[in-house]
């Protein structure tokens, strides 16, 4: 039986998004999962760092490479970045996961989530935003442009979308092997659905399947 026939099959529980989902928890998040997490640490005018994870996230191109995330609320990564045009992304990892947790707590724009965590704020090369020290792989990128979100009518939605270009790569050298990238060995994490939700990549879950040509 092929997958159409059977999902048809099925009995589905369907809704409109605008009109509730009629269960327990929202599954909207937890469909469009495991998400990448953008791990951002930005720099406002007067000179204070900020350090909170988005999994609103992702890479939209690949040369040159553009990252983008979305800020649900004029949130302070959001304010910072349009102030000083600049950010890193910092990948989150297993060992990192609690101090990334601890990154979201809502805290004033003057105090540094890289206090509050424990983790090293690193100078970055090409912007003034450090970097997390304790990531075993950064980008520095700079703003392209930042996007408020409407509805299909046209209606402001409060959520902004920050596209950056990549303008530097940092790779811990012991994740390249034979000069490949390992995503596994990093043991990287990402955002589930509910609450607390998290699925850790590892190599039992990789699995490889080339393009056809
Ligand atoms: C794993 C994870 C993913 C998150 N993803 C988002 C997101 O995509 N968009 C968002 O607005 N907030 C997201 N949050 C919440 C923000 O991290 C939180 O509001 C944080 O305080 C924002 O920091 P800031 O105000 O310093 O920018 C996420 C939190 C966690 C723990």
């Amino acid at each position: 039986m092929n997958v159409a026939v059977s999902t048809a099959m099925n009995d589905m529980h369907t809704y409109e998004p605008g009109k509730g989902h009629g269960l327990k928890h929202d599954p909207l998040t937890a469909i469009v999962a495991p998400r990448p997490i953008g791990w951002v640490a930005s720099m406002g005018a007067k000179g204070n760092v900020n350090l909170a994870p988005y999994s609103f996230f992702n890479i939209f191109n690949y040369k040159p490479p553009i990252l983008a995330f979305s800020s649900n609320g004029w949130k302070d990564t959001v304010r910072n970045i349009e102030e000083t045009r600049e950010f890193t992304w910092n990948l989150v990892t297993m060992p990192l996961a609690q101090q990334m947790n601890t990154t979201s707590a809502g805290v004033p724009p003057d105090v540094s989530e890289f206090s509050t965590s424990g983790l090293t704020p690193v100078p970055s090369r090409f912007v003034k935003v450090p970097r997390v020290g304790e990531a075993r792989a950064a980008m520095e990128l700079k703003l392209i442009k930042i996007m408020q979100l409407e509805t299909k009518e046209g209606t402001k939605v409060e959520c902004w979308m920050v596209f950056g270009e990549v303008v530097a790569i940092h790779i811990d050298k012991t994740l390249i092997v034979d000069g490949v990238y390992q995503t596994t060995l990093a043991h990287p994490i990402s955002r589930g659905g509910r609450k607390g939700d998290y699925f850790e990549i590892s190599p039992a879950t990789m699995f490889e399947m080339p393009r056809p040509d």
